[in-house]
């Protein structure tokens, strides 16, 4: 798919790995809208040209608003993270915050039930999980579960989407505002768990847009998650 003049709606496109692929999109010619719940923080971090536009994926209505407002789509990406994930061990685990770390698949799923009826034949949809959806360290049973259960939800609705493509792209540890404001803190905080992995850095928010516009890019993917982890899953 050629994304030049091609709308592109881009949830959690105002921070980290969406606001990666919100720039790359329109630098390639497509008509982005960032999404997400504050987006207004984006607004110089991004081309004059990319919309910003306000709405909580959690939100089914304000979601299928959202779609009619720009219809026909031909690039839906989600990224929102949707709400908080407790990390910890799983004895120890608040049940409702456990709940609520699938606000995230509740989140996606919304933007593809209520996208679908408003996307292009030819669409493509890509969706985030994390390399912990297949393998997670201690502490990490909400993100890894979400991770999961996003990974099989795709896999379930690609043959009903089609021709419309679906794929997933699962990061590793990435140098974004999910981990705190400070890069600085960041990279001192995130570095023992980087030294397990084969590539011992945290990976850019635009390795993974770089991944999500290939998903993007080639017509012949579809039911597939990509991994950029710096070899997480090896390790
Ligand atoms: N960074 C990593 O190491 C890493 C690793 C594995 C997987 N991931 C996954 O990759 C995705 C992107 O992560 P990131 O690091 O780029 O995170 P981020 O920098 O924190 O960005 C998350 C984005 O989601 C938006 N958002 C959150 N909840 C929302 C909601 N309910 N409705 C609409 N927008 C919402 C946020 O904006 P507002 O606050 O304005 O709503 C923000 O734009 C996430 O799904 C994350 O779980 C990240």
């Amino acid at each position: 798919m050629n994304p030049s003049n091609r709308t592109a709606l881009v949830f959690g496109g105002t921070s980290g790995i969406g606001l990666s692929v919100s720039a790359r999109l329109a630098a390639l010619g497509a008509h982005v809208v960032a999404i997400s719940r504050n987006p207004e923080r984006a607004r110089d971090q991004l081309p004059s040209e990319v919309g910003l536009k306000a709405c909580d994926t959690r939100n089914a209505e304000d979601v299928e608003a959202v779609f009619k407002a720009h219809a026909p789509v031909d690039i839906l990406v989600n990224t929102a993270t949707g709400g908080e994930r407790p990390f910890g061990p799983f004895a120890e685990m608040d049940m409702d915050a456990f709940k609520g770390s699938f606000d995230k698949l509740w989140g996606y799923a919304n933007t593809v039930r209520f996208g679908l009826p408003h996307l292009s034949e030819a669409a493509s949809i890509v969706l985030a999980t994390g390399a912990p959806a297949e393998r997670s360290l201690t502490g990490q049973a909400a993100f890894g579960s979400v991770g999961a259960a996003i990974q099989a939800f795709v896999l379930r609705i690609a043959r009903e989407v089609a021709p419309k493509r679906i794929n997933v792209v699962s990061p590793g540890l990435i140098d974004t505002p999910m981990f705190g404001p400070d890069p600085a803190l960041r990279k001192q905080a995130t570095q023992p768990v980087v030294d397990r992995f084969l590539i011992k850095r945290m990976g850019t928010s635009d390795e993974v847009a770089q991944a999500i516009e290939f998903l993007i890019l080639n017509e012949y993917v579809t039911g597939t998650t990509i991994n950029v982890d710096g070899g997480w899953l090896l390790s």
